[in-house]
């Protein structure tokens, strides 16, 4: 067997910690080594990062090579030798369409562009103009033109050569099933997807165009946008606008500014503010927030001032903050998003803004005050919980303290024990509303459970059903990662190999399953232990039930129904009677 510890060795300088390694990450910067490797489970992972996965994958990230290549170089080391492959098996079909994907998306990028010069364009051009947008940028951000005809673009690309599976896979044409007039027969026949837009081409962080956007010419065309569909190049959640682009600036101002949209980033690249990277109107994502703490360790968001815009502000400071990312809030005067702003006040003016952005926890506080008046001492217990999320959210726990006791005072919360509440609740980043997800944990008990399913192929065996035939899955929080377990397991996985469970998994979960397995503290569990923890969960849920139908039967007696009171009165005798066999 490849040894992982080995082959990473040779790139990350690796340290014994417990059962495991630890370094510096090699996919991300970091000071404090987070990069953990577990020998036995062949699986590594970055708590700074994300990045994770087995030693195939790990050759694959690092050298950039595909499958094949990683097993052809990850046997050269282990001194196991292989022959070199035909030229054909070099790449898997996968690796084949991504390649014929980039291509038809750079041959697209061309037909748009060149289309931007025809005479059916001309409007466009003019819109262009209209909207401050100059020549440089344009061409910079590759902007074109979709004809309205219906299949030009598919036409252009099927003369290019590409196959069938090809174009339909790009997302830049839809397949039809068309009628014959004179045979009655069917046939295939393809549209462009994109008719009638001003485009712009979406990149990768290299600068590759992975997908485009459409906008609409006029309000009678709907919707305002087009966006290609997800592909095997595109996957919208991990996608930052103008990244590539930006990268240099971002690393220079060691700041992100992030908008919502195409056209605010444009105008704000105009404007000299080179460093704006777009969400596109989505919600931001944990992937997005991610790339962003990748780049630069402080983000400032300037988005719409809609009241949509700013709800969305407030819910992507919670992904920002728990990405450990500092934050500055741009506030921009009236209804103007960036784009029409800097187009009103010019380049300077907006630079003055960027320059100018407050502290998010200053913008915080007043959002709270805002939303809740704060005049009454529960309506500043109201504001003070609006904030406690967004501070528990923050990984460390000094700023915590910090940011608890100085939004206390620029709330002017003076009462002692409200203001200490507070300021406890923020340090155990303990929410007492709706926190963010990303900095829990998976109860300790839990923890055991999944443990045990990994190592023990006794309790795979017995557990698994046991959990799914009463319904005890429901109960768990780590009921994503233990349902996928399960499932992998009644495919037939013998033994559930943790690079392939982790894959199945949202970030978010890779995270939490990491945790479990790099825990060093962890104490072999027996399979009786879990037992009887079952039967605690058991307990728990029909506690849970006799709870509901408590209240059920408050509502037939409120409601005189004796008959159903009666009925749920018997269901509650049966629960009693399970309960005490439990025991
Ligand atoms: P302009 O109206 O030309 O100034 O564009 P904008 O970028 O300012 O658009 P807006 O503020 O309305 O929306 C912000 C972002 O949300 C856009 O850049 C798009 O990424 C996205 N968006 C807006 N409308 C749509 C839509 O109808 N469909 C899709 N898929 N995305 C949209
Ligand atoms: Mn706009």
């Amino acid at each position: 067997m490849a040894d992982i510890a080995r082959v990473v060795g040779e790139t990350v300088t690796l340290k014994r910690s417990g059962a495991n390694y630890l370094g510096l990450c090699p996919f991300h910067q970091e000071k404090t080594p987070s990069f953990s490797v577990h020998a036995t489970k062949q699986f590594y992972y970055c708590f700074g990062c994300g990045a994770k996965g087995d030693v195939f994958r790990f050759v694959m990230e690092m050298e950039k090579v595909a499958f094949p290549e990683a097993v052809r170089r990850v046997a050269q080391r282990m001194g196991i030798p292989v022959p070199a492959p035909a030229r054909e098996e070099a790449t898997s079909p996968e690796a084949k369409l991504r390649k014929a994907l980039e291509e038809i998306h750079e041959k697209a990028l061309g037909f748009f562009r060149k289309q931007l010069q025809s005479p059916e364009a001309a409007p466009v051009r003019e819109l262009i103009r209209k909207r401050g947008v100059t020549d440089e940028a344009a061409a910079e951000f590759g902007m074109g033109y979709a004809p309205g005809g219906g299949d030009a673009l598919a036409r252009f690309l099927s003369k290019e050569g590409f196959a069938p599976n090809v174009l339909e896979a790009s997302g830049l044409v839809l397949k039809r099933d068309a009628l014959r007039r004179d045979t009655g027969g069917h046939v295939q026949e393809y549209k462009d997807r994109f008719r009638g837009r001003w485009m712009f081409p979406i990149a990768n962080e290299t600068g590759r165009t992975i997908a485009f956007a459409g906008r609409a010419l006029g309000a009678d065309q709907q919707p305002k946008y087009t966006n290609s569909p997800e592909t095997p190049l595109y996957t919208k959640s991990r996608v930052l606008y103008n990244l590539s682009r930006a990268r240099e600036a971002i690393r220079k101002a060691n700041a992100t500014l992030l908008v919502e949209g195409y056209m605010d980033a444009i105008a704000a690249w105009q404007a000299g503010v080179q460093n704006v990277v777009a969400s596109c109107g989505t919600a931001l994502t944990e992937q997005q927030v991610h790339l962003l703490t990748r780049h630069a360790p402080e983000v400032i968001v300037s988005y719409d001032p809609d009241s949509a815009g700013v709800t969305a502000t407030d819910r992507s400071l919670g992904l920002l903050l728990a990405g450990g990312m500092q934050v500055r809030i741009l506030r921009l005067p009236g209804k103007l998003d960036p784009d029409q702003y800097i187009r009103e006040s010019g380049a300077e003016a907006y630079q003055a803004r960027v320059a100018d952005a407050q502290p998010v926890f200053r913008y915080l506080a007043g959002r709270a005050l805002e939303i809740h008046k704060g005049k009454t001492p529960e309506e500043k217990l109201a504001a003070l919980n609006f904030v406690l999320p967004y501070v528990a959210s923050v990984p460390n726990k000094l700023i915590r303290a910090e940011l608890a006791a100085d939004i206390a005072q620029k709330m002017d919360v003076s009462t002692g024990l409200v203001v200490e509440a507070f300021r406890k609740a923020a340090v155990e980043r303990r929410p007492m509303v709706e926190a963010p997800k990303s900095g829990s944990r998976i109860p300790n008990a839990e923890a055991m459970l999944i443990r045990l399913l990994l190592d023990s192929e006794e309790a795979r065996q017995g557990i698994g059903n046991i959990l799914e035939e009463k319904g005890l899955l429901e109960m768990l929080e780590s009921r994503t990662i233990v349902s996928t377990l399960l499932g992998m397991i009644a495919a037939g996985e013998q033994v559930p190999d943790l690079a392939s469970l982790a894959d199945r998994l949202e970030e978010g979960q890779q995270r939490l399953l990491a945790e479990v397995v790099f825990d060093n503290e962890a104490k072999p569990v027996s399979v009786e232990e879990i037992n009887t923890y079952i039967l605690a969960l058991e307990r728990k849920q029909l506690h849970r039930q006799r709870l509901a139908l408590q209240r059920r039967i408050q509502d037939a007696h409120d409601a005189q129904d004796s008959r159903l009171a009666l009925a749920l009165l018997r269901e509650q005798s049966e629960l009693d009677r399970e309960l005490a066999n439990l025991i």
